[in-house]
C-alpha cells in the first residue's frame, strides 16, 4: 500500500498559469535534467538533423557518424542568425553553413570558414564553435542535456526506471507510426494525470475493461485494501486483466509476440517506465510506446507518441498497426481533453490549492520533486550572484 495517510494540498494554482514561474521551471528542470528528444533510428545518415524546441530553448541535434549524435544551439557564432529553419533535414557534405553569410561548420560544431571576411591577424576560429550541448542516447533514444555540467550521467538520471524494461530490445525496434498531440495545459498537469488512475472508471471506460483494477480508481491493486477475484489475471503492479492480454480495443494480440520476454512480462501485459515530468515508455507483449512531454508555454504543452515495433517486422499496410494504434490514441484524447479542463478551472481567483486524494500518492512525490528541484535552483543561483 502506497496510499496516502492524510489529506495533502497541491502546488500552487499559480504555479500552472504564471509566466515568471513558469521560467523558474524552465530554469530549475527542464534546463538541468535529460531530455529525451527522439529516437537514433529517426537520423538514419550522417548529417540527419532534427530541431527541438525547448522551453525558449531551439536546438539541433544531428548524426555525426554511425549511430553517433551530437547537438547545438541553432544559433550562429558571428551574429546569432538561426542555423536551421526546417523542423529536420540532412546537413550536406557534413557541412553546417549559416544562411545568413554563410560561416561553416563541421557537423561537430568546428567553424571551419568565414568566407568573404576581411582576414585580421587576431580572429582564431577556434573560439568560435557552435555552442554544444550534452547529448547521449540509451536504447535507442536521444537526451540532451542544457546544462553546462550536468548533475549526473543519463544513466545514472533514469536510475531504476530502466530495469523494468530490460527485457524488451528496445535499441534493436524502431518507431513504425508517430503522433503528436499539442494540448492547452501546463506540464505538471499533464504529467499528474499520467500519474493517477482517480479518474479512470469515469474518464476511460474502454481501457477499464482491459485493465479491470482501473475500475476501482486505482493503478494497483496493492493500493486497495481489500482487492477482489474480479480482478483475475493481475499478477500485481497493476496489469490486464478480464481475458484481455494487451492494450488494444479487444485486448487481442495481434502481432508476432516480441522475443525475450518473462513469463511475467507477458501475463502483466503492461509495464511503465517514467522518467520524472518528461517521458514514459510503455512495454507490452507484442510492441512498446513512448511518450515524450515538452512545454511549451506555460499553459502549453506538446505530446510525441512513438509506437515501437523490433526493426525486422515490416508494416506494409498501416492497416496491420491499426490494432496497436487506437487505444493508446484514445486514452491520450481522453486525457487531453480533461486536462484541458483541469487548465482552465484552476484560472479562478478563489482557488488557491486543491488537495489530493489517497490514492494520488504517485502526485505527492512529483511535488516534492518539484518544489526540492525549484529549491535546489534557487540555492545554486544564489551562490553564483
Ligand atoms: S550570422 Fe551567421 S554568418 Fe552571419
Ligand atoms: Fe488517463
Amino acid at each position: 500500500m502506497h496510499t496516502l495517510k492524510d489529506v495533502k494540498n497541491t502546488l500552487p494554482a499559480s504555479w500552472y498559469y504564471d509566466q515568471d514561474h513558469y521560467a523558474r521551471e524552465l530554469d530549475a528542470i527542464w534546463y538541468r535534467d535529460w531530455v529525451c528528444v527522439g529516437r537514433i533510428d529517426s537520423l538514419e545518415h550522417d548529417g540527419d538533423y532534427m530541431v527541438i524546441r525547448l522551453g525558449t530553448q531551439n536546438i539541433v541535434v544531428t548524426r555525426v557518424t554511425d549511430g553517433t549524435v551530437n547537438a547545438f544551439h541553432n544559433t550562429c557564432r558571428h551574429r546569432g542568425s538561426l542555423l536551421c529553419r526546417e523542423s529536420e533535414g540532412r546537413f550536406r557534405n557534413g557541412r553546417v553553413i549559416c544562411p545568413y553569410h554563410t560561416w561553416t561548420y563541421s557537423l561537430e560544431g568546428d567553424l571551419l570558414a568565414t568566407p568573404g571576411r576581411i582576414e585580421t591577424g587576431d580572429f582564431d576560429a577556434a573560439d568560435y564553435s557552435l555552442y554544444n550541448v550534452h547529448v547521449d542516447t540509451w536504447r535507442g533514444f536521444i537526451f540532451i542535456n542544457l546544462s553546462e555540467s550536468p548533475e549526473s550521467s543519463l544513466i545514472e538520471f533514469i536510475g531504476k526506471e530502466a530495469d523494468y524494461l530490460q527485457n524488451w530490445p528496445l535499441d534493436q525496434m524502431r518507431s513504425v507510426h508517430q503522433e503528436k498531440f499539442p494540448i492547452a495545459c501546463n506540464w505538471k498537469i499533464f504529467w499528474e494525470n499520467y500519474n493517477e488512475c482517480y479518474h479512470c472508471p469515469r474518464v476511460h471506460p474502454e481501457l477499464c475493461k482491459v485493465m479491470p483494477v482501473y475500475k476501482k480508481a486505482v493503478f494497483d491493486p496493492a493500493d486497495f485494501p481489500d482487492w477482489e477475484p474480479e480482478f483475475d489475471g493481475d499478477t500485481g503492479g497493476g496489469a490486464v486483466g478480464g481475458g484481455a492480454r494487451t492494450w488494444t480495443m479487444n485486448g487481442e494480440i495481434s502481432l508476432p509476440m516480441i522475443e525475450g520476454l518473462s513469463e511475467n512480462d507477458v501475463t502483466r501485459g503492461v509495464v511503465f517506465a517514467s522518467i520524472t515530468g518528461s517521458m514514459y515508455i510503455v512495454g507490452h507483449p507484442e510492441y512498446v510506446r513512448s511518450v515524450r512531454i515538452l512545454p511549451t508555454g506555460p499553459e502549453t504543452v506538446e505530446l510525441t507518441v512513438d509506437w515501437l515495433l523490433p526493426s525486422a517486422f515490416e508494416v506494409e499496410d498501416k492497416q496491420d498497426i491499426q490494432s496497436i494504434i487506437e487505444l493508446p490514441r484514445l486514452v491520450i484524447q481522453q486525457d487531453g481533453e480533461v486536462c484541458e479542463l483541469n487548465q482552465l478551472g484552476l484560472r479562478s481567483d478563489r482557488y488557491d490549492s486543491g488537495i489530493l486524494v489517497p490514492q494520488e500518492y504517485e502526485l505527492w512525490h512529483f511535488h516534492e520533486f518539484v518544489r526540492r528541484k525549484l529549491a535546489a535552483a534557487s540555492a545554486t543561483s544564489a551562490i553564483e550572484k
